[in-house]
């Protein structure tokens, strides 16, 4: 490819393995009598979103691939087998293949080491993706037909400080995009994040049941409104400003530096974001948000 590749949007796109359950999807073993639907449903718009920006290629960043020493990509041009949550077996053991763009991959890990990174391809074959990948990839595109990049978590905020941890995530953001931009590839990017993290510490009978469902700390829950408002207005300085605190307070799962790479990767545009919707997982709250740059004319249409 000779033309110069762009980012043409970038989604919040967190990663309960609820969802899927409560989707029935038939890669998923348990089955649920649905649940979490607000959530869902947010993710359907989402999905309709992406339908129409028609990507080569999605990039997802999770935290549950933990890499302690340097950031990995997946450099296996195919990948199937069985992704289980370890803390949730009941609900999460789902039978995925999944198509790398290889290439991509490789620049972005190229660019990364430029940055002064350490990175490295994963290349064994029988590789478990990890379910924060899957999930997010599966609400998202649930046919599975546009090729992945996946990249690992650091993990740096969690033993460095978090400013140097998401130091390095700012970098990685911008390694990312170089990559995007030399290899020619119209790229969506997935920031796998749950905002508050605060959680409940027992499941119930039947964990769909909703009458159970809300967020576990209200001061959690009001920094989540916090961050939304300021991304629906697209204040992204001011956003990124409070973003220490707002791990500290709210227990903030962006700690593990997703958000961070995707909005240094796009150049963090003061651009609102569009809500899809707001719901709780075992009192968590998740956000799916999009900034879709092909609207906003910051990238071309297809
Ligand atoms: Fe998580």
């Amino acid at each position: 490819m000779s033309k110069k590749g762009e980012i043409i949007a970038g989604f919040l796109a967190p990663h309960p393995p609820h969802l899927v359950y409560g989707e029935n999807p038939p890669q998923n073993e348990p089955k649920s009598e649905g649940g979490w639907e607000q959530l869902r449903w947010a993710y359907e718009r989402a999905r309709k979103s992406l339908d129409e920006l028609k990507p080569d290629v999605l990039l997802v960043h999770s935290p549950h691939w933990m890499t302690q020493l340097g950031h990995h990509f997946l450099g296996v041009k195919k990948l199937s087998g069985k992704s289980v949550d370890p803390i949730f077996p009941n609900l999460f053991r789902y039978n995925f293949a999944l198509d790398v763009d290889v290439e991509l991959a490789e620049a972005c890990c190229e660019e990364a080491k430029k940055e002064g990174l350490v990175s490295k391809m994963m290349r064994n074959p029988n590789f478990r993706v990890d379910y924060g990948t899957i999930t997010t990839l599966h609400m998202i595109r649930p046919q599975w037909d546009i090729p992945v990049v996946g990249i690992s978590a650091n993990n740096s905020p969690y033993y460095l400080t978090t400013e140097e941890g998401l130091g390095e995530m700012d970098k990685l953001g911008k390694a990312t995009r170089r990559a995007i931009e030399r290899t020619g590839r119209r790229a969506v990017l997935l920031a796998s994040n749950t905002l508050c993290h605060y959680h409940f510490h027992e499941e119930p009978a039947v964990p769909e049941d909703m009458s159970r469902e809300h967020p576990e700390n209200y001061k959690g829950y009001k920094w989540d409104m916090k961050m939304i408002d300021l991304m629906r207005r697209g204040k992204t300085k001011e956003m990124f400003s409070v973003l220490p605190q707002f791990i500290d307070e709210a227990f903030a799962e962006v700690k593990s530096g997703a958000f961070t790479w995707m909005f240094a990767a796009m150049g963090y545009p003061e651009l609102p974001g569009e809500l899809h919707g707001y719901g709780t997982v075992i009192g968590t709250g998740n956000a799916v948000v999009e900034w879709n740059l092909v609207k906003a004319k910051l990238a071309q249409a297809a």
